[in-house]
């Protein structure tokens, strides 16, 4: 029997609002949780050897998925290097190499991707980060997965979404953790995603979670689930 590989832990940190939208409709990087729910997703990145990002959040949020400083210097304190492995998945890979995450060095950026992305872009990619291009037409998050343990050592991965990226790692049974903050906001609205995206379609099979945390700061309740295999 052919063993399993191992993977690493995924770890996923989101925020919702009361009626568990992530976002709104027009995918705006809309700023609804508080200073401490900031510092929860730092410290929750700042545990993890890489963050995980989707292109889409990558590219409205323009983010560089650094750490502030008191956060890099713990874990240099532990041995650490200074801030987690910045790992990119996107299939069509038409990246912007123009990014905030390009102009900033904290640590390596790796790129996961298919054939399909354009020479030119490639080319203007290769100056920054690592491309790892599969000849598929879809990323397989799986062997994403597998190879960031093997070949960088990877052993925990703090996923940030966003829902899209989400839904397809948890369909895939690949997500080990969820850390929800819940946000005292409504946004309402069938064209604003919910944590498991847009999709009118079900899971294809429901996830079950067991709550291991909750804290309420403020008006904010931060909640930890595993996720049951
Ligand atoms: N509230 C929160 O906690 C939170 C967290 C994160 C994000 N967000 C919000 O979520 C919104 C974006 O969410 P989203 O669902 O549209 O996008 P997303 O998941 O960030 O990105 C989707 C894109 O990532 C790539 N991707 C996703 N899954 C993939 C897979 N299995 N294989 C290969 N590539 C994959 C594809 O890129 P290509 O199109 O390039 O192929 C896909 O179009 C933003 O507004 C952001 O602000 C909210």
């Amino acid at each position: 029997m052919k063993a399993k590989k191992q993977r690493p832990l995924v770890v996923a940190t989101f925020a919702m609002t009361v009626d568990g939208k992530v976002t709104t409709k027009n995918l705006a990087p809309v700023d609804f949780t508080s200073r401490q729910d900031k510092l929860h997703l730092f410290r929750q990145r700042a545990l993890a050897d890489a963050v995980l990002i989707g292109h889409t959040s990558l590219k409205r949020d323009n983010v560089r998925l650094g750490l502030p400083a008191e956060l890099q210097e713990a874990r240099i304190r532990h041995g650490q290097t200074r801030c987690p492995l910045r790992v990119i998945v996107s299939n069509k890979g038409r990246i912007d190499d123009r990014l905030k995450i390009f102009q900033s060095d904290v640590s390596p950026i790796i790129i996961f991707s298919t054939n399909r992305m354009p020479r030119k872009t490639q080319k203007a990619l290769e100056k920054k980060a690592t491309l790892h291009l599969c000849k598929a037409k879809h990323l397989d998050l799986a062997t994403m997965l597998e190879r960031l343990r093997d070949q960088y050592n990877v052993r925990t991965v703090a996923c940030e979404g966003g829902p899209t990226l989400f839904r397809a790692m948890l369909e895939q049974g690949l997500v080990d953790q969820l850390n929800l903050t819940v946000a005292p906001y409504m946004f309402g609205g069938a064209r604003a995603p919910t944590l498991t995206g847009l999709s009118k379609e079900f899971l294809p099979a429901s996830v079950h979670c067991s709550l291991i945390d909750m804290r309420t700061i403020g008006d904010e309740c931060f909640l930890t689930y595993r996720i049951k295999h």
